[in-house]
């Protein structure tokens, strides 16, 4: 049987992509920094999925999480860096040691999978990392700025990495980064008052079933970036082009996406039991 390891999933996105791989056949080991709820997310799941305490800035657990799986479960197929925060704030004003924390579990957790996830996948000579980033690691988003800085480092490890095992006549081996919209989540479930996230609701909200369904899609048929949906990735692009013209346009945009953040909290509110 395959073997599948997903971080930062005993909630949220994760925890859908760790079903949408069990679906699929993998045996699928669910890691958490909360090690009690991937236990308890593991068992939800059923298909034999496990569940293991996951810290993704543990550089030498990460290896040692992919080695055991390795051993235990087979071929490590598919490993996704998953797990994420996101704490909001004025770029200037915010608390270093938050703006730390973003860097050490988006961008360090994810070098640190994926270097473990590729020591066990050169050995075998086959697998595919799956990175989850965000639109935000396309676009500073204002609010979410030294989120967007974790991601965009993520994203260029993801990019660079797949570039370095091309390089070395690697062939067998895919590293994915996909880019959702926002995601109604446990991330965000705090965040429906918060101004400086009205960036995450400015878009499409997606559910973590979509994004697990295009992660399904994208072991079909490996792609370097897959943003969701692909229009808005097209609209952060253009937005990055052009910096002068973007930040001239950042209070009406901020503005028209705060709008939709109280339209969604209103349509919540009336879905309310
Ligand atoms: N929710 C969104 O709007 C959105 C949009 C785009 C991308 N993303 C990304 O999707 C991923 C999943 O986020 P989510 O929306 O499911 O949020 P979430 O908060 O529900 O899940 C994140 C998980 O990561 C875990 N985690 C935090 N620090 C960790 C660490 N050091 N080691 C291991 N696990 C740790 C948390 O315990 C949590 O279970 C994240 O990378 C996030 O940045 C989210």
């Amino acid at each position: 049987m395959p073997a599948a390891l997903v971080t930062g999933a005993a909630g949220g996105l994760g925890l859908a992509i760790a079903r949408m791989l069990a679906e699929r056949g993998h045996a699928v080991t669910v890691t958490d920094l909360d090690g009690e709820g991937a236990e308890g997310a593991a068992e939800a799941i059923g298909s034999g999925a496990r569940g293991r305490r996951l810290d993704v800035t543990d550089a030498a657990d990460c290896a040692a999480a992919a080695r055991e799986v390795a051993e235990r479960d087979g071929p490590l197929d598919v490993w996704v860096n998953n797990a994420g925060v996101l704490i909001t704030g004025v770029a200037y004003q915010q608390d270093p040691a938050a703006q730390r924390a973003m860097l050490e579990v988006n961008a360090v957790g994810t070098f640190n999978g994926t270097r473990a996830a590729l020591e066990v996948m050169l050995a075998a000579g086959r697998g595919h990392v799956v990175n989850v980033i965000s639109l935000a690691g396309l676009v500073a988003a204002p609010g979410e700025v030294a989120y967007a800085a974790s991601k965009h480092a993520a994203i260029a490890y993801s990019i660079g990495t797949l570039a370095d095992l091309r390089r070395s006549g690697v062939r067998g081996i895919d590293v994915s980064a996909v880019c959702p919209d926002g995601i109604w989540s446990p991330m965000l479930e705090d965040k429906l008052d918060d101004p400086d996230a009205a960036a995450s609701f400015s878009g499409s909200m997606l559910t973590p079933q979509q994004v697990a369904e295009r992660v399904g899609r994208v072991l079909d048929y490996p792609s370097p970036v897959v943003t969701i949906p692909r229009w808005r990735g097209a609209f952060v692009r253009a937005f990055d082009a052009f910096p002068r013209l973007a930040t001239l346009m950042v209070p009406l945009v901020m503005k028209a996406a705060r709008r939709r953040q109280r339209a969604f909290a209103r349509r919540l509110e009336r879905q309310a039991p």
